[in-house]
């Protein structure tokens, strides 16, 4: 896919309209995951070096079209040293920006017409503006106003983070080193079944861990106790497994797993095989045998997409082996020039944070359903009409 990129496009003095993804944690007024923000940074500062007049556009969070101020930018702004524009439809600081400045425009899904595309909303949000630099990949799934409307109005480019997403997880789909491994896990089957079947027809191995492993257990028969999994995605779990199967890739499932009698970070934990977990067992981390397993098959692997951590990998130290287990073979491999790994979701962005390994991934995307989206080969509006035909 070629897209029009801001690379050779003449932006001094003019007022551009940058959308980021600035959807990051934030706790207590305060960010505490600033990975989307430093990886939007390159665009921003080659727009500044290059003289733009740069107005950010972003969201935060679901307000569904209120000014709830729970979802304000506020904090972002801060971190960023930047200006807040208390409403993104307000043109007023337009006549006072000089080449290189910067403003953070206020949640754009503070208007309903933002998540509807409404043409309205776009060209509101157009005004006044030059030209449109997509640099948000995490939200390019999303055919909203500020992903789409107005690139519908503005001429319209990809920023560096966004062609980086696509050529980087473009590389690795359409071109891997093998054996391939992926490594898929997180919560939910019924939110994954496009990428497990896309990932089983590109793979030669699958691990299937955490919570959608525990359903793949159950559909197999056994018992999986109090834990967190989807009962109604039995036939879809087998049908999984013989899509795999058809397309010669093996399927690893958890041999054993991390179980306590509650819920809690401080719970007793105690190591069983998954044909002897009991009704009163709750499954909250990956075994000792399926982490030996997982290891060893990261060992074979010339290329490893990994999404969605094992188990409860904020719980650390107790309940994190599985994930950060994952996370530092990948990066020791990866460090050594044996593996080629692109890593993907927040959740497992964070566990590969924690365990201070995150630097030694070959590629880190900042796309959640952005990433899932991308790897199942599904189309992604906000980035189709970037596209230079
Ligand atoms: C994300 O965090 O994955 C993106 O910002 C998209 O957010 P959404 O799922 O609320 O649209």
């Amino acid at each position: 896919m070629k897209l029009r990129t801001i690379e050779n496009v003449d932006v001094r003095g003019k007022l551009v309209l940058l959308r980021d993804d600035f959807n990051v944690q934030i706790v207590d007024g305060k960010i505490t995951d600033g990975f989307r923000i430093e990886q939007s940074m390159p665009t921003i500062n080659a727009l500044r070096a290059a003289g733009a007049k740069i107005a950010i556009c972003a969201h935060l969070g679901r307000p569904k079209g209120t000014r709830n101020m729970e979802y304000s930018l506020a904090p972002v702004a801060e971190y960023m040293h930047v200006p807040l524009i208390a409403d993104c439809l307000d043109k007023g600081f337009m006549a006072n920006m000089k080449e290189g400045d910067i403003v953070l425009l206020e949640n754009v899904r503070f208007y309903e017409g933002e998540e509807k595309n409404d043409p309205a909303f776009a060209a509101k949000l157009a005004e006044g503006f030059d030209l449109f630099v997509n640099d948000a990949f995490a939200v390019s799934h999303r055919a909203h106003a500020s992903t789409v409307g107005v690139a519908e109005i503005l001429p319209s480019y990809a920023g560096n983070l966004l062609a980086a997403e696509i050529e980087n997880l473009s590389n690795v789909m359409e071109n891997p080193a093998r054996p391939l491994l992926s490594i898929v896990a997180g919560s939910k089957v019924s939110t994954k079944i496009g990428v497990l079947k896309a990932l089983a027809k590109l793979s030669d191995t699958m691990i299937i861990g955490g919570a959608l492993g525990t359903t793949f257990n159950y559909a197999q028969g056994h018992k999986v106790g109090n834990s967190l999994f989807e009962a109604d995605q039995k036939d879809t779990a087998l049908e999984i497994m013989e899509f795999a199967k058809e397309n010669n890739c093996q399927i690893l499932l958890p041999l054993d797993k991390g179980v306590a009698k509650e819920f809690k970070r401080d719970a007793v934990r105690e190591n069983k095989a998954v044909d002897a977990i009991t009704d009163d067992d709750i499954i909250i981390d990956a075994g000792i045998d399926t982490t030996a397993r997982n290891l060893a098959a990261i060992d074979k692997a010339a290329t490893v997409i990994w999404n969605g951590t094992v188990g409860m990998a904020e719980w650390a130290p107790v309940w994190s082996m599985g994930s950060f287990s994952i996370a530092e073979q990948i990066a020791a491999r990866t460090r050594d020039g044996k593996l080629v790994s692109v890593v993907g979701g927040g959740d497992t962005v964070a566990a590969l944070e924690a365990c201070g390994v995150k630097s030694y991934m070959s590629y880190v995307s900042t796309g959640g359903g952005a990433f899932l989206e991308f790897v199942e080969g599904r189309t992604l509006p906000g980035i189709a009409i970037l596209e230079d035909k």
